[in-house]
């Protein structure tokens, strides 16, 4: 390979790696369908799924006292949100809220609502928030709310 070749190699490797982050920054989640609206006929009803290889819940949740960004108001009378079960902390899968609408994680503490706001560390931020859209009386994940 002469040097012309050689600085072709490079400047395409160059150009390749590029595009590769590009793409990666562009592309989207695939949007994954959780559920029919009907099945959360009633308030703190949930739905598992998994989201971008994390498990995940779906919540309806009382009216807000305020316009909260992590909530989607699908009529008056019901407000959803989604976020992952996986701890921002360090990690571990959080379970299911308890019977009194408290998630506490297993492994170092934190505590978390049913909506997956904080109320305790470890952990210093909420559960990560899953945009969603309701499609013809299905709710569907389509991205991270902060991505
Ligand atoms: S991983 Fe959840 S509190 Fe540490």
């Amino acid at each position: 390979m002469n040097r012309r070749d050689a600085n072709k190699a490079i400047l395409g490797s160059a150009l390749a790696l590029v595009g590769g982050q590009v793409l990666s920054q562009a592309t989207p989640l695939p949007a994954v369908r959780i559920g029919e609206l009907i099945r959360l006929s009633e308030i703190w009803a949930d739905l598992e799924f998994r989201f971008a290889s994390e498990p995940a819940l779906l919540v309806r949740v009382p009216i807000p006292q305020q316009v909260n960004p992590r909530v989607l108001k699908v009529s008056e009378q019901i407000y959803l949100t989604a976020y992952s079960r996986t701890c921002t902390h360090a990690g571990c899968t959080v379970p299911l809220p308890d019977r009194q609408q408290r998630i506490e994680c297993s492994c170092h503490g934190s505590r978390f609502k049913a909506d997956g706001s904080l109320q305790g560390g470890p952990a210093d931020r909420p559960l990560r928030a899953i945009r969603l859209e309701v499609r013809e009386g299905a709710v569907w994940a389509v991205g991270w709310l902060d991505g």
